[in-house]
């Protein structure tokens, strides 16, 4: 069977993610690649319902554990429902946010169980792991400059603190793997992002 490609985009909110994924997108256009985005939670009915309660500011009482295993949830629905069928049909899949946002913002963010919720991640994607992952570093103080103050939702609302820890952790998960990850430094310009991408996927796609 032919397989596809699974190209994760992380980083902290505000890191510039979804501007690169556009980019991303639109050169794989260019060259005729097969590929499909999706972004976390979300990206099946059940997931985007899932996502509607995790980012609601409404549900303040959601607990750490409840929030940690409905972003599992989430992410399950997803695998089973599209990722694994893309990648097994030979699509290059790219996902805005995947285990690694968990193991961050749950675990070193929320400090819930680090060993814990890699498990859970495990049985929620049935051991699906990236091909690459972009963490798309930025400092926490730049990041919150670009968040639209008007619509921050119940993550963005914990404050800078929390993305603080939240960069340190991707910093640890990087260094328990250090193989698939590809720091880039999302202080830079846009363009030089991008240029540094593009060298990355051009080795991957070949
Ligand atoms: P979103 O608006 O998609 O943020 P971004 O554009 O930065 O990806 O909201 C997703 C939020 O949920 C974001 O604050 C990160 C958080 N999150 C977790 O805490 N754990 C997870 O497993 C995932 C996928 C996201």
């Amino acid at each position: 069977m032919i397989k596809g490609k699974l190209i994760t985009f992380e980083g902290i909110d505000g890191s510039g993610k979804s501007t690169q994924i556009k980019k991303l997108e639109s050169r794989l256009k260019k060259l005729k690649i097969n590929y499909i985005t999706y972004r976390e939670p979300g990206g099946t009915s059940l997931s985007e319902k899932i996502r509607q309660i995790l980012l609601d500011k409404e549900n303040m009482e959601l607990s750490y554990i409840s929030e940690g295993l409905l972003f599992a949830a989430a992410r399950a629905q997803l695998v089973k429902e599209k990722i694994r069928p893309d990648l097994d049909s030979g699509k290059v899949v790219i996902c805005d946010r995947f285990i690694d946002s968990t193991i961050a913002y749950q675990g070193y963010g929320r400090e819930l169980d680090v060993q814990k919720l890699v498990s859970i991640n495990e049985i929620a994607t049935e051991g699906l792991i990236p091909d690459i992952t972009f963490l798309l570093d930025i400092k926490p103080e730049n990041a919150f400059k670009r968040i639209d103050s008007t619509e921050i939702d119940r993550m963005e609302s914990v404050g800078i603190k929390f993305f603080k820890k939240i960069r340190k952790g991707y910093f640890q998960i990087i260094k328990d793997s250090p193989e698939r990850f590809f720091l880039i430094n999302a202080d830079q310009s846009e363009l030089l992002i991008e240029n540094e991408i593009n060298e990355i996927i051009d080795e991957v796609i070949k």
